[in-house]
């Protein structure tokens, strides 16, 4: 007997045998999609388990079974060219209705049951078709329809000036919006290709949203939370996960398991971002499966490609606060015009990088929403220090532009008071620290560690062959060049490329 016949043979027995729409999928489906619905012989054969061909109206999923399927059909985003033969003749209206009411409520799909009059009807209306269905026949009859990750969604966005997470319920929103991509989004800052652009507006980012998210079963349930820099997840009402603080997406992701009921619930996000650095993840997943469900725009797959915006300072320093390869997470780039550049550190209270050349390329962070870091995109780039520069006791105390825009760094240690201020003229960077309050010891300020320094004259160094740096009262200490700090001191320091 040929595997046809066989099939056929099985089905005419599965009235008498079967007792549900399990027991009739085991029989005249499983060889084929396999028992766990993923495709049988290794996915060789296409899934039901969250096929959209399943979702929705049943109309589609009856006239597969009725007629069979034949040629290029793409599900969850592969593409099969296969043959399922017709079942029609050998299924009675009864039969196709539980085996496709089980299959349409299986491994975590959520459509509802199937009846033996819509079959009926469907074959009545289909019964001069001889031939099986194609897939692009099939989807201009009965579109798919896009599973949204979020129904009834809304977003609130909030602008501050934040230093620590917003407490959201004190905050008014400064919009409000109904997202029915069911999606979350963060905003995204558009650029017209290959001009130069201004950073956006100064100030902090908070967005909450709030939707319905619907869970097949009951169950456990694991979330994905990533951002940059902070929120939490609430599913009805309750706190699942939260991160704090600020830092990329990227190492701090949380993820957790709950236990949860089959249906509807509330779900609500909250986000803020305090560097001016945007991303944001959050997916789940039901405990056994491999693949996340996104409720966010970005995903782990998500494309890395950018058009460059490479920031150009005109007449003004331009202030970039997303994350600065090769330097630590809170970073505050600044370029000059003229092309001389600098990353401050805020965590090591020091410039730990300059170049020339061109500034920073934005178009990853404000296109991609920042995963990652994005190098310098100029030349001739100087790491100058590695570590904190100061006693690790010392605090960063926020930074001022001056008229022209020129950054000062305050740092506080003790009773000890630090401005460093930042100025530039033909290829040098000329840095200002002034001194002030009281010092109990002697403090030393690191200006160089971690790359070749050597005295090439008074008061005059190499840095790693690429810089000239002048200084008064500086001095090489195991390797390390430091200037002590002298309350009631103003210390010029020119950083001058070769
Ligand atoms: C002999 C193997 C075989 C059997 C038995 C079989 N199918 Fe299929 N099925 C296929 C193949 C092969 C395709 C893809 C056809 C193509 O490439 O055009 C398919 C496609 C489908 C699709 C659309 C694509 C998808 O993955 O969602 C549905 C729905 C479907 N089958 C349901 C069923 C149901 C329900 C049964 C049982 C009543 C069944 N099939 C029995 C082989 C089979």
């Amino acid at each position: 007997m040929s595997y046809r016949h066989l099939l056929a043979f099985f089905s005419l027995l599965a009235p008498a045998l079967a007792q549900d729409g399990g027991q009739l999928y085991t029989l005249t489906c499983s060889a084929c999609h396999g028992a766990d619905g993923k495709g049988a012989a290794n996915g060789t054969f296409p899934p039901l388990a969250l096929s959209p061909y399943l979702a929705g109206e049943p109309d589609r999923a009856i006239k597969i079974v009725l007629h069979g399927l034949n040629g290029p059909v793409n599900v969850l985003g592969k593409t099969y060219n296969l043959e399922m033969p017709p079942q029609g003749a050998a299924m009675q209206d009864e039969n196709i209705a539980a085996v496709l009411t089980y299959v349409r409520s299986a491994w975590g799909n959520t459509a509802g049951p199937v009846t033996a009059d819509q079959v009926k009807k469907i074959r009545a209306a289909t019964s001069s078709r001889s031939e099986h269905w194609t897939a692009p026949e099939l989807l201009k009859l009965h579109p798919i329809q896009e599973i949204k990750p979020l129904t009834n969604l809304l977003s609130f966005t909030y602008t501050g000036n934040w230093t620590a997470a917003p407490d959201f319920a004190k905050l008014k929103p400064a919009a409000a919006e109904e997202e029915p991509t069911g999606r979350i989004a963060l905003p995204k800052i558009k650029a017209p290709k290959g001009k130069d652009v201004s950073p956006p507006a100064s100030g902090n980012l908070g967005m909450v949203w709030e939707g319905t998210l619907t869970l097949p079963t009951t169950g456990d349930y694991e979330f994905l939370f990533g951002a940059d820099d902070g929120g939490s997840i609430l599913l009805d009402g309750k706190l699942i996960t939260q991160i704090t603080g600020a830092g990329p997406l990227k190492g701090r992701e949380k993820q957790v398991i709950i236990p949860a009921s089959a249906g509807p619930h509330k779900f609500r996000a909250e986000y803020y971002d305090l560097l001016g650095l945007k991303a944001l993840q959050i997916a789940w997943r039901q405990k056994s499966q491999k693949e996340w469900n996104f409720l966010t725009e970005e995903t782990k797959s998500a494309a890395k490609v950018w058009p460059p915006i490479i920031l150009k300072p005109t007449e003004r320093p331009i202030i970039y606060r997303n994350f600065i390869e090769k330097t630590s997470p809170r970073a505050i780039g600044v370029g000059f015009p003229g092309e001389v550049n600098l990353a401050y550190s805020v965590d090591n209270l020091a410039p730990e990088l300059i170049w020339t050349g061109a500034f920073i390329d934005a178009g990853h962070h404000w296109t991609d929403r920042g995963i990652g870091n994005e190098p310098p995109a100029g030349l001739k780039v100087v790491k100058l220090t590695t570590a904190p520069a100061l006693d690790k006791a010392a605090k960063f105390r926020g930074y001022k532009l001056d008229p022209a825009g020129n950054p000062s760094f305050s740092v506080q240690f003790g009773e000890l008071s630090l401005l460093d201020g930042y100025t530039t003229s033909t290829s040098s960077l000329i840095r200002s620290l002034k001194v002030s309050g009281k010092s109990s010891g002697s403090t030393v300020l690191t200006l160089v560690d971690g790359v070749a320094v050597t005295a090439t004259g008074p008061d005059t160094f190499d840095v790693g062959g690429l810089v000239t740096l002048t200084a008064k009262s500086t001095k090489i200490l195991d390797g390390k060049l430091v200037l002590p700090l002298v309350p009631g001191t103003t210390t010029e320091i020119r950083y001058l490329w070769k």
